[in-house]
């Protein structure tokens, strides 16, 4: 059977991915901190440890690695930059560097669109230029590559760089674009919008769960960097088509408020390469998006609960606010 490790398994994007693979007959056991808990089922072992501590013993066996870790948001990579180049930077790089090691034939990894930036108001592929600013991007981008330069013949790194992830998990966020519009719109009537024209490629988390399952499935041959969404939005449109879902639902109005603030990232991409290499066909739009998260809306509770939020779980991780030079890494 093949075997497959998940590192970082237990976030968001891995508590719909894990069970999917595991439906596919692949053998899963995920590493993870457990930051945000445990909401996988149970028969998937999950070892809670952090990932800097495997060696090749301890990944000898397994086929391919799946690195869904690090910090996994802007506000978490800006309340501690250093860690978060610890963290997006190097874990990658160290991990693939072990996978290859124990003779693991594949090493994917979860990159972002967030590596293009602030870009100009064209479609971006896999080969346009990366340039971005900004602590998770960069640190994103230096994962990437740490990963990507150790492919060679025998050992496939594929890098998937998602859109943003939106929909329902049972590990939830509601600080993701869609997520957090439904959660103002069904609970205040309204959706704030900073810039409506900033341009973002989102991605249903179970169409991200389906790329990752095509990437473990792919030739073995095949390695590379691939753009995964759904579509481009603008922010303004992203808002609008929540707001229609929501009143669909509910019945009620929900009012969408413009503001003009600057935003640092703005991209669309083109997804040909995984269509065609991959064989990735995402199926969900944003009012699926949307459904999903109605679907699940009673036992959510409050959406405001800080569980949702990955920054106001991570501020208050032990070590979360040291610096790594002093002995500070977020250990559990
Ligand atoms: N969610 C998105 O919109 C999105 C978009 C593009 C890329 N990504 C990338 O996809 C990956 C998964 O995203 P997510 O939304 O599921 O994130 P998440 O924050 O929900 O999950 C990350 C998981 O990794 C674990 N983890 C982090 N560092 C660890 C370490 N050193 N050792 C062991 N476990 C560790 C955490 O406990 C957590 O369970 C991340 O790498 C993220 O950068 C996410």
């Amino acid at each position: 059977m093949v075997k497959l490790l998940v590192a970082g398994g237990a976030g968001y994007i891995g508590s719909v991915l894990t069970p999917m693979l595991k439906e596919y007959g692949y053998e899963v056991d995920v590493v993870d901190l457990l930051w945000f808990g445990r909401h996988l089922p149970d028969t998937i072992p999950v070892h809670r440890r952090d990932l800097f501590s495997l060696d090749q013993t301890d990944l000898a066996g397994y086929d391919q690695v799946i690195f869904l870790a690090g910090l996994s948001n802007d506000p978490m990579a800006e309340f501690n930059p250093a860690l978060n180049f610890i963290q997006n930077a190097a874990l990658p790089a160290y991990l693939a560097y072990r996978a290859r090691q124990a003779g693991a034939r594949r090493f994917i990894y979860a990159s972002s669109c967030s590596v293009y930036g602030y870009t100009v108001n064209k479609l971006y592929d896999e080969e346009s230029p990366v340039t971005c600013a900004y602590p998770y991007g960069i640190s994103k981008l230096a994962g990437e590559h740490g990963a990507m330069q150790q492919r060679e013949d025998g050992f496939s790194v594929i890098a998937l760089r998602q859109g943003t992830v939106n929909g329902h998990s049972p590990r939830m966020r509601f600080d993701l674009i869609v997520n957090a519009m439904f959660k103002s719109a069904a609970t205040e009537g309204r959706i704030v919008v900073n810039n409506p024209a900033i341009w973002r490629p989102l991605i249903d988390v179970r169409d991200t769960a389906s790329a990752f399952a095509r990437a473990v499935q792919a030739d073995p041959a095949i390695s590379g960097v691939f753009n995964v969404a759904y579509d481009n939005f603008t922010v303004g449109q992203v808002a609008d088509l929540v707001k229609d879902s929501v009143e669909e639902r509910l019945g009620g109005k929900v009012t969408v408020e413009i503001r003009n603030m600057q935003d640092f990232r703005n991209y669309k991409v083109s997804c040909d390469k995984a269509r065609t290499c991959l064989g990735f066909r995402p199926k969900y739009g944003v009012a699926a998006m949307v459904e999903s998260m109605f679907r699940h809306r009673d036992a959510y509770g409050s959406l405001a609960n800080p569980a949702y939020y990955n920054i106001e779980i991570f501020k208050k991780l032990p070590g979360a606010d040291l610096s790594p030079a002093s002995g500070g890494g977020c250990r559990e």
